[in-house]
């Protein structure tokens, strides 16, 4: 069993990726570190310095060289679904789930927080909300399943995961 989370940036794919981690015992992967780890620089330092097209090529080759993996959880970076291939590599072994919440909630969770490039001029909820409907239509098409964050705890995300692919599961037997 194989999960990718999918979604906006500040959705909270990295923190409900390590409590599968926890209670699944799923292998984490979390896309943004392990390039920033391989690449030795920051991902911000990858954008200014290498350009966001080399970015999204790292992010490519990383999902290519998961494809053998069984049992993990991939934290994706909020861009990875952007690209088809990118999308046809996740599904080739994996459930996608995408994780939404409101402008308003990303923008408290990202207002301090200078690590994303594409965010950096970005901090109102309208250029937040511009940004996400831009990206939503990819997200869902890419997604076996949904689940809405705002107020939710992430024992409660988690919860509602696992109803889904228990619902999931039945449907394929
Ligand atoms: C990006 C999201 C970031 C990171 C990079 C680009 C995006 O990851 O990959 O800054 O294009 O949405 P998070 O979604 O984990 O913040």
């Amino acid at each position: 069993m194989n999960i990718a989370l999918i979604g906006f940036m500040g959705t909270g794919k990295s923190t409900v990726a390590q409590y599968i981690h926890k209670v699944l015992k799923l292998e984490v992967v979390e896309m943004d570190a392990l390039i920033a780890e391989r690449e030795h620089c920051t991902i911000e330092e990858i954008f200014s310095k290498k350009g966001e097209t080399y970015f999204r090529d790292l992010e490519t080759e990383l999902l290519r060289e998961l494809q053998c993996k069984e049992n993990v959880v991939i934290s994706c970076g909020g861009g990875v679904p952007l690209r088809t291939k990118n999308v046809e590599l996740m599904k080739k072994n994996g459930t996608i789930i995408m994780l939404t919440a409101s402008p308003e909630t990303i923008l408290q969770r990202v207002y301090k927080d200078d690590s994303r490039p594409l965010l950096k001029d970005k901090k109102d909820p309208e250029a937040i909300r511009e940004m996400m409907e831009v990206r939503d239509k990819v997200y869902k098409e890419a997604a076996d399943m949904i689940i809405s964050v705002d107020q939710k705890s992430v024992e409660q995300i988690f919860e509602e995961i696992q109803e889904k692919l228990r619902k999931m599961e039945m449907n394929h037997v």
